[in-house]
């Protein structure tokens, strides 16, 4: 077992650090209060490598392996867990789905500028009445021919605006139930397409995420990613590596919290010593320092799996829910450490505690989590 990090993953997450501090830090506060996408930054991102991180260089990506993935998502999602959203869907939902399951027709034209960071990607698989329940999509695709017709609505979609690929996830014959859902790409300027209103949300506030609807829009056949019928085991596969995404972003809102928190208790002051000198606070950071450890190794780990070609499903799924349970625990702490100063906007912690309540719910919520576990773990 080889715990040391490479020559090249350590220059990742320095890379990763440099540019949250640098880039994302001045400004979050306010991109989160105002519900302002981080379009800039984003663009920076993209010109860095960040939105292709692992999809191979023939293809316009960085080549990297998912260790590295986890190391700069950890970092990035330290300061601006808006940012790093468009982050991990646009790396594991949209590029990852496309190179491995997409036509080269597909790569040419869609993968390669995705991967640049020239297009951002969204993922569009929850309705409003499949979330948890994703095989009862009401959304159809109606073989046309040599096109399908798409008609139905998709919600709380990542990027649902500043995105121009989409993979969208549609019922193609509901007689054959999930064995009839297909994955397709549409474009934004397709006609039928429509945005509708940002969500005003509680966290994640500079992330854009909104209701998309299909009304008629023609999509080429040449569209369908794989064979027909293929649109729920894509979803479910590209699902796998979104949680390590996802794990990692909540690890890093924990270790981010965890970090200010630590900082803050050798500065304040009470009856007459730092905080940190009292045991009840250095009892609070023994507990999440112990757990974001935890769930660091969780994240790596499935990591490790997915770049040595192994089955990844259970541990993507308990490093999910670990850590995402992990950086609700962890700022929760971190703003009672912080007392009424973790209360107000400018000390960040008020923020990552918003931030990580998201981390729970999307990707699969911590209770469809430990029906992925469970059922791996029964098999
Ligand atoms: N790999 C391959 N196939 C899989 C699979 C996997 N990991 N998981 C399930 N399948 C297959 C099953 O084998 C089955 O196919 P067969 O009948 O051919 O065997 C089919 O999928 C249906 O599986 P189940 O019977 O297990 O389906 P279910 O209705 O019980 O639901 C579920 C399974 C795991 C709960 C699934 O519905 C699920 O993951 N729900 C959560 C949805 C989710 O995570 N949404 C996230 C949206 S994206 C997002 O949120 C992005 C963001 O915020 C940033
Ligand atoms: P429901 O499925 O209605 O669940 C409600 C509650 O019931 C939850 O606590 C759930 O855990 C519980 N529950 C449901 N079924 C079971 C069960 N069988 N056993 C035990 N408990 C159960 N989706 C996309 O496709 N693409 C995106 O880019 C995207 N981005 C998102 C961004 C944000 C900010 C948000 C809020 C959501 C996003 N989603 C996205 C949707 C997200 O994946 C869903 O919200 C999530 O899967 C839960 O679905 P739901 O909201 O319909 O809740």
């Amino acid at each position: 077992m080889d715990f040391q990090l490479t020559e090249e993953q350590l220059m990742i997450r320095q890379a990763a650090r440099d540019f949250a501090q640098t880039e994302l830090k001045p400004g979050v506060i306010e991109r989160d209060e105002h519900q302002k996408f981080p379009a800039e930054q984003i663009k920076k991102l993209g010109e860095l490598g960040f939105l292709g991180m692992m999809v191979a260089p023939q293809y316009g990506g960085s080549g990297l392996d998912a260790i590295s993935y986890v190391l700069a998502m950890e970092e990035l999602s330290k300061v601006d867990a808006s940012a790093s959203v468009v982050v991990s869907v646009n790396n594991s939902l949209v590029c990852y789905g496309l190179e491995k399951y997409g036509s080269d027709y597909q790569k040419e034209k869609y993968l390669v500028p995705l991967a640049k960071g020239e297009h951002i990607g969204a993922f569009c698989l929850s309705e409003p009445e499949a979330g948890s329940d994703a095989t009862s999509q009401r959304t159809t695709a109606i073989d046309m021919g040599d096109h399908y017709l798409l008609n139905g609505t998709k919600n709380w979609i990542t990027n649902g605006n500043s995105a121009s690929t989409y993979i969208v996830i549609a019922q193609t014959d509901a007689a054959k139930k999930h064995h009839g859902i297909n994955a397709f790409i549409v474009e934004k300027e397709m006609a039928g397409f429509t945005v509708g209103p940002k969500e005003n949300k509680m966290g994640i506030r500079g992330s854009d995420t909104h209701s998309l609807m299909f009304s008629d829009v023609k999509v080429p056949k040449e569209n369908r990613i794989g064979a027909d019928g293929f649109g729920f085991k894509f979803a479910m596969k590209v699902l796998e590596g979104g949680r390590i995404g996802i794990a990692a972003q909540a690890l890093g809102i924990a270790s981010g919290a965890y970090e200010l928190a630590v900082q803050y208790a050798k500065e304040r002051k009470s009856f007459g010593k730092p905080i940190a000198e009292h045991q009840a606070i250095q009892f609070k950071l023994a507990d999440i320092a112990t757990e974001i450890e935890a769930a660091r190794l969780l994240c790596l780990q499935a990591a490790w799996l997915k770049d040595n070609g192994q089955p990844y499903a259970k541990m993507s799924a308990m490093a999910k829910l670990f850590a995402s349970e992990t950086a609700m625990k962890t700022t929760v702490e971190a703003v009672q450490i912080h007392g009424g100063y973790g209360y107000v906007k400018e000390n960040h912690v008020e923020r990552l505690m918003r931030d990580a309540k998201i981390t729970q719910i999307y990707e699969g919520t911590s209770e469809i989590q430990k029906i992925v576990i469970s059922r791996e773990v029964l098999k």
